[in-house]
């Protein structure tokens, strides 16, 4: 096995601890503590990160506020583009060190990494368009009087935001939440999980870098309960971005109420994904097992519930055993590697504990199902399959947020929506079909963000993200979030 060597650049950001940033400086905790971060895939550590606490929350609150109040709001809106285009620049520019971060805190295939780091760039230039192009509306209002009357609209920032992300795309998220920040003159907090916080504060470096005013954004690093909490419910916040569990999230939008912050939340899933008698069962199982696999099924999006014909059900799990059984499980910096470990001890106590249960519950297993034996440290599991011909086993309900699939058998088209629907979530959703009309029936009655037909996992920052029902509220990405972003203004002038 040969490593992908580290960049040099990498070596020495790893080498020191790494500190927030607060009103345009670097520094250390007002308490003076660290945390260490650890390398998933050999359960040692990497380096050491600043642990803020509330002092230092209440010290980046007031640096975000000023920087809104203050020169950032002064900013012309082709000049947040233009700082926004050299921010995704110099993304670009950066690519393999943010890489290398990402794989050597989150654990992922280092190609996967790759693909994250540069399509951050890619998010953030498309986010980088828009700030010339937020307007306000001239509605035909009819007053009783009769007065003339002009009524226009303006499109504000809503002010300081909280963004709290979490571990499995450590970038990604961060970018999903500054874009629109950044877009719309808004100013940011930025949270990142503490499995991850290095590429965020790589990030942050390369932001400073752009040319962003001093309190623009803000870095905290440090764990949910200390500074996340605190940031939900404080009163100089005005808007918090969460994405993580469904439980945090509640607590996140009970705290927002005290000062009724706009809050968005991108939350749990179990994703439900249908196989039709008349797909490309080939392409479909391929498309199945890329769709719970990926990122070690550490995905919210994950499609973890698949539901096939059973005209087709022994071919798929004959096709889905071959996908599982052929990943190699390794570290994500062997370029070989196409299963990473789990972010952490605890990510692997959840799944394995759900692969007990799930044999337990009475699930088949098909494939999988174990720690590999050749890997002793690091947090890895094997791809799993299970069957559950009663659709009741805790793995074909709960969120397992591993490389775990359960597949359930159909015959009864009539019956399909409505079991694909019952769950608390409402994420995704997919299909697989080669007939128009089955796949856009199917997609009108599935009750989820996003429903991919013939692919899975497909996002582009023009288009909506975001769930039904117990998977979160509001949407990111395409003009949507600009939305959630902006206050609009209603401007009444008397012209009598
Ligand atoms: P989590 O929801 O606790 O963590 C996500 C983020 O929230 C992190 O930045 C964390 O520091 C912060 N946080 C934690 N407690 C907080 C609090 N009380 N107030 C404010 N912020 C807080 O997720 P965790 O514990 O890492 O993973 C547990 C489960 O959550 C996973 O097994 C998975 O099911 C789900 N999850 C879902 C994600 C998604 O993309 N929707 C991402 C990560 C986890
Ligand atoms: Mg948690």
């Amino acid at each position: 096995m040969s490593l992908t060597q580290l960049l040099p650049a990498v070596h020495a950001f790893i080498a020191k601890p790494q500190r927030l940033f607060i009103g345009g400086a670097w520094q250390d905790a007002s308490g003076g503590r660290r945390f260490v971060v650890e390398n998933p895939a050999t359960a040692s550590a990497i380096s050491e990160v600043a642990e803020a606490n509330e002092a230092d929350v209440e010290a980046a609150v007031a640096a975000a506020r000023a920087a809104f109040e203050g020169p950032w709001r002064r900013e012309t809106p082709a000049r947040r583009g233009y700082l926004l285009y050299r921010l995704a620049e110099l993304i670009d520019a950066h690519v393999e060190e943010l890489a290398q971060l990402i794989t050597l805190e989150n654990g992922k295939p280092i190609g996967n990494a790759r693909g994250e780091a540069s399509s951050a760039a890619n998010i953030i230039r498309y986010f980088a368009g828009w700030p010339t192009k937020i307007e306000g509306s001239t509605p035909p209002v009819s007053p009783a009087s009769g007065a003339p009357m002009l009524n226009y609209t303006l499109r504000e920032p809503v002010g300081v935001c909280a963004l709290i992300v979490p571990w499995n795309f450590p970038l990604t998220m961060c970018v999903w939440k500054l874009g629109p920040v950044l877009a719309t003159g808004c100013t940011a907090i930025l949270k990142p999980a503490e499995q991850t916080p290095l590429v965020a504060v790589r990030l942050m470096q390369l932001i400073e870098q752009a040319g962003f005013p001093a309190g623009v954004v803000n870095l905290l690093t440090g764990p949910g309960s200390r500074i996340g909490a605190p940031l939900a419910a404080h009163a100089e916040v005005d808007k918090i971005a969460f994405t993580g569990s469904t439980q945090v999230g509640r607590q996140i939008a009970q705290a927002a109420t005290g000062n009724m912050k706009k809050v968005s939340l991108e939350l749990g899933g179990k994703s439900p994904n249908i196989i039709l008698p008349d797909a490309d069962i080939v392409r479909a199982a391929k498309g199945a097992a890329d769709g719970i696999f990926y990122n070690q099924g550490q995905v919210c999006t994950a499609a973890s519930r698949l539901y096939v014909h059973d005209s087709v059900l022994d071919q798929v799990l004959e096709e889905l055993r071959k996908h599982a059984t052929r990943h190699v499980i390794g570290p994500g910096l062997d370029p070989a590697t196409t299963l990473g470990p789990l972010v952490s001890e605890r990510q692997l106590r959840t799944v394995t504990g759900y692969l007990e249960r799930g044999l337990q519950d009475g699930a088949e297993l098909i494939a999988g199902g174990k720690r590999p034996e050749h890997l002793e440290r690091g947090h890895f599991v094997e791809p799993t399959v299970f069957f559950d011909r009663t659709e009741t086993a805790c793995v074909a309900r709960e969120e397992i947020f591993g490389p775990v699939l359960t597949v359930m058998s159909w015959s009864d088209v009539d019956e399909l929506a409505a079991r694909a629907n019952d769950s608390p979530y409402g994420l995704a959703a997919g299909l697989w079909t080669r007939d128009l009309r089955s796949a856009h029936r199917l997609a009108a009655q599935l009750k989820a963000g996003s429903v991919w037909i013939n692919c899975w996992n497909v996002v582009d920052p023009a288009s909506p993200f975001g769930g039904y029902k117990q998977s979160g509220w509001g949407r990111e990405m395409s003009k949507n979030v600009i939305d959630a972003y902006t206050e609009t203004k209603s401007v009444y002038v008397d012209l009598a």
